[in-house]
């Protein structure tokens, strides 16, 4: 048995895939093989952009601007791409899109926990609803979530965050039972990780003491979460179902 991941000839969408994870996840599966699609509300910026990438392992990538909490806007984007690609759908989809919000929960507006749960859990909703049908038809797919590992141990100030990645972790087991063993759906809870986000959370040097007070005394870099999205996509996983790797640094032993 080869060791080696080969996702060659399969075509993974990876949504906010224009930075941060989700950049590091769309090179991983160029890498691996894959052609890649990439839905994120904007375009990488220039020194962002994998063409050249994608280009030299003789792969696609194609972006296209779409708000993934908005359903007609997903769903026409996916049609564009099979029309314009002329492929048969999509082998593989992950879920990356997110946003975070640290406020006091009295200070929470509605409006903010609304975007909130549209970015990262209505994104999820929409582009699965969109995907499963056509995987379906194919008769095979895999999906990769991506949670938080706040969702399991919540956060004081990111309340809104972490029951949008708690509602994540649920969605992933309901629809792992729902359309296994034909459909493989697995998600990933990452730590704290290297990233424009993470970045925009931070503003005292206390703050980032307190991000590598775990075991390994560091952040993740976007690759390290990749890697793990690369398996849950590849036949080495082919036993998970409904799982949640935690890629984390050691902040979270279960
Ligand atoms: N960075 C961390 O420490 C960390 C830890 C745990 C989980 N996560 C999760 O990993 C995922 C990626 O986070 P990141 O740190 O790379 O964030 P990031 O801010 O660097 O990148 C997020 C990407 O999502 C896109 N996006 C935002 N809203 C969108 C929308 N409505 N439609 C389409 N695209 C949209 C952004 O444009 C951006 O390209 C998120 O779901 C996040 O919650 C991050």
């Amino acid at each position: 048995m080869s060791t080696s991941i080969d996702l060659t000839g399969q075509v993974a969408l990876v949504t906010g895939g224009s930075k941060g994870i989700g950049r590091a996840i769309a090179e991983a599966f160029l890498d691996a093989g894959a052609d890649v699609l990439v839905f994120d509300i904007a375009l990488p910026d220039e020194d962002q952009s994998l063409h050249l990438h994608a280009e030299q392992q003789q792969r696609t990538i194609t972006y296209s601007q779409t708000n993934t909490s908005d359903g007609n806007a997903v769903r026409d984007a996916l049609a564009a791409y099979c029309k314009t690609s002329n492929t048969q759908g999509i082998d593989i989809l992950v879920n990356n899109t997110g946003i975070s919000t640290v406020k006091p929960f009295l200070d929470l507006a509605e409006e903010e926990w609304d975007s909130l749960f549209a970015t990262n859990v209505k994104s999820v909703f929409h582009c699965c609803q969109a995907v499963l049908p056509l995987m379906l038809e194919k008769g095979r797919g895999c999906i990769v979530n991506i949670a938080s590992e706040l969702a399991y141990l919540g956060r004081a100030q990111f309340a809104a965050y972490t029951a949008s990645k708690g509602a994540v972790l649920s969605l992933t087991r309901s629809l792992a039972r729902e359309f296994a063993p034909t459909i493989k759906v697995n998600g990933i809870a990452p730590g704290p990780c290297d990233t424009d986000m993470l970045r925009g959370e931070i503003e005292t040097p206390e703050q980032w003491e307190k991000e590598i007070d775990l075991p390994l005394g560091r952040v993740a870099k976007p690759e390290e979460i990749a890697m793990t999205a690369v398996f849950l996509a590849s036949d080495f996983s082919s036993f998970y179902c409904g799982e949640i790797l935690s890629p984390n640094g050691g902040s979270l032993m279960r």
